[in-house]
């Protein structure tokens, strides 16, 4: 465990004076019937949580040494990705994914990343949700991973393009029966008011027998998109704070497309 992790006197957990009580709050954290929430969710109170939290590694961080970095950015990501699930990440191939319309407002939400090649980073959605609708207006996004296990984020901005309806079509097949039935039921209506939770059951319902009785059914509206990486960032945290930070930026002059250069963390 590196010093950055470790509780500071005073943090919840960490058995001071006077904090004896705020591993029992947060372990009431859910439950919400049992709990005068007003009495434990004082300013006070959440500031020292804030204050006593840690990242959590998951042992010795790994170093990135800036001059073994690769000529261009792909290999180092596939390379974090795989370390990333290799050291128990509980979802590593999940990223947020930043957009927005024409109105310039950011919105992001998190997303699975369906593939990683020479074409870009991939996902799916729905060409109707809202971040759907903002691509349409706006085809530029940002993405960003972090891998607390390793201590790493990586962040990757660039012009986004649908993939076409056959590639689309193919990306569904390729899911599970539970993603399959959940894009069936969000099909046009994704981020859509929804009337009642009832009507969501039953939406789901029918959606979940749709995908058992008809594997290879397609949403119209699901699409895959693939982000064309104009900048990728690669960060690496270090125990004392020393962090790294490599950019790559697309440069067609350079060997191999890409120039790469260090940021001050
Ligand atoms: C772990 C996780 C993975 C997700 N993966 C996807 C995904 O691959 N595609 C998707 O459309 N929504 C995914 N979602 C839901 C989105 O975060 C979001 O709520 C939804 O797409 C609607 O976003 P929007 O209203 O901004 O368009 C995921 C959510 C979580 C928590």
């Amino acid at each position: 465990m590196s010093g950055a992790e470790e509780n500071e006197p005073g943090a919840p957990g960490a058995g001071a004076a006077g904090d004896s009580d705020a591993v029992g709050e947060t372990d009431t954290v859910g439950d919400s019937d049992a709990v005068d929430t007003d009495a434990v969710d004082s300013d006070a109170s959440f500031q020292e949580l804030l204050r006593g939290l840690r990242v959590r590694h998951g042992g010795e961080l790994p170093v990135l040494d800036p001059d073994m970095a690769p000529d261009a950015p792909l290999p180092l990501f596939r390379r974090w990705l795989r370390e990333a699930a290799g050291s128990d990440e509980p979802a590593a191939h999940t990223m947020m994914l930043a957009t927005a319309g024409a109105d310039g407002r950011p919105s992001q939400r998190t997303v699975m990343l369906h593939g990683a090649d020479a074409r870009g980073w991939h996902f799916g959605t729905h060409r109707t949700s809202r971040k759907g609708r903002e691509l349409a207006e706006r085809p530029y996004a940002s993405l960003a991973f972090h891998w607390p296990r390793t201590g790493r984020q990586v962040r990757i901005g660039g012009r986004v393009h649908e993939a076409g309806a056959e590639e689309s079509a193919a990306d569904l097949r390729g899911r599970s029966p539970a993603a399959l039935a959940a894009a069936l039921a969000g099909a046009g209506r994704q981020s859509e008011v929804l009337g009642s939770y009832q009507e969501l059951v039953r939406a789901f319902e029918a959606a979940y027998e749709r995908a058992e009785r008809e594997p290879d059914a397609t949403a119209p509206s699901w699409t895959l998109y693939v982000l064309e990486p104009d900048e990728v960032e690669f960060y690496q945290e270090e125990a004392r704070r020393r962090h790294v930070r490599v950019r790559y930026r697309r440069a067609p002059e350079e060997p191999g497309g890409w120039r790469r250069e260090l940021l001050w963390p």
